[in-house]
């Protein structure tokens, strides 16, 4: 049996899963539902594929079909469940259980199986509507954010909020991986990036049990964290290959010119600006602005720090191919006195982990 979490990831093509102890009726159901969908029949108590099924059928004695609720049911975004039932009371109930009897003829149930695809379908696509919309908004309202900054004009709080509650939204519906696939094909640049590390902020803090508020900090810090970029010559800023020891100096100063606009905006808390300044600080002192060491260095700060260099080895850029979560997770790890061992630790499972909304 899988754990809880492992059978909500998606991957590969949508399927149906079909747990059955009767091989004839298997088979009969197996052959019928392949014809619209992929169907992988199993006994009770097999094995189970690791990644999410479209819909599971069950048709096993109560206490065996109880036992697949850790699969169909216990995630956040339950997977829709059709019961043939045995008899006596449901072995679990939900909106996303359908039960009809396991004597019904089996065009019942393939009519029922066939009308649950649909819906599981139509709820991907609402999701993946509303995932867009929230990508869109955050895109336009962190472009609006960076214009305002490049002009000189105040930062809205009231966009920040937004985009801060449009991140959070979004991530804990669909998952950091399904937030950074729509990420990556809306937008490129310093927005993209952007919006890569405030999901990865808002998938870390709820990981770690921060409370709503601290997590709302947390993903504002995170969208503003570049904001002095905003000041920064765009053929800089993307330009398709390492830059050289000038452009690197100009560089090195958003941190510095982020906090100072943020400082004379004059509405910002110091922990916000304190992100801004120093998420490129080392544990190690050998860090900048500031050569900031050790316990100099925020808990905030050091969230933003990992989220922001695991986000920068993974994003697609046109000189190099991103680096896969593991490989990014093995060169921090190696990254001797830059980062928090002990959050890094706390982050490893979170990005081994990526969710995306491909079924
Ligand atoms: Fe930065
Ligand atoms: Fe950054």
């Amino acid at each position: 049996m899988l754990a809880p979490g492992a059978a909500t990831r998606n991957a590969g093509p949508p399927f149906v899963l079909l747990i059955s102890d009767r091989p004839a009726e298997r088979s009969a159901l197996e052959r019928a539902i392949a014809l619209v969908m992929d169907c992988k029949a199993v006994e009770p108590g097999a094995v189970l594929p690791s990644i999410r099924p479209h819909l599971v059928i069950v048709d096993a004695p109560p206490d065996r079909a109880a036992a697949v609720n850790l699969v169909a049911g216990a995630s956040a975004r339950p997977v829709p469940c059709l019961i043939l039932a045995r008899g006596g009371p449901a072995p679990f109930t939900g909106a996303h259980v359908r039960q009809i009897p396991a004597t019904a003829p089996r065009q019942v149930v393939l009519a029922n199986a066939f009308a649950m695809i649909e819906d599981a379908a139509r709820s991907v696509e609402a999701r993946k509507r509303r995932l867009i919309e929230h990508v869109s908004g955050a895109t336009a309202i962190v472009a609006d954010l960076f214009d305002s900054a490049a002009l000189g004009a105040g930062l809205r709080q009231s966009d920040i909020d937004r985009g801060t509650e449009l991140v959070l939204d979004a991530v804990s519906e669909v998952g950091i991986g399904a937030w950074l696939e729509a990420v990556w094909r809306h937008d490129i640049g310093v927005y993209q990036h952007t919006l890569g590390v405030a999901g990865h902020a808002a998938t870390f803090g709820a990981t770690i049990g921060l409370s709503r508020s601290d997590l709302g900090r947390l993903v504002r810090a995170a969208l503003l964290h570049d904001i002095g970029k905003s000041r920064i010559p765009v053929d800089i800023l993307n330009k398709p290959g390492p830059l050289t020891p000038e452009e690197f100096r100009l560089m090195q100063r958003h941190p510095d010119i982020g906090a100072s606009l943020l400082t004379a905006q004059g509405e910002f808390e110091p922990a916000i600006i304190d992100v801004v300044r120093h998420h490129h600080e080392r544990l190690d002192g050998r860090g900048y602005p500031d050569r900031l060491a050790g316990s100099a260095i925020s808990d905030l700060v050091r969230i933003i720090s990992i989220c922001d260099v695991f986000s920068a080895l993974t994003e697609r850029r046109t000189y190099r191919q991103p680096a896969s979560g593991a490989e990014a997770l093995s060169i921090m790890v190696e990254a001797e006195g830059h980062l928090d061992r002990d959050l890094l630790r706390a982050f490893t499972p979170v990005m081994l982990g990526n969710e995306t909304l491909s079924a």
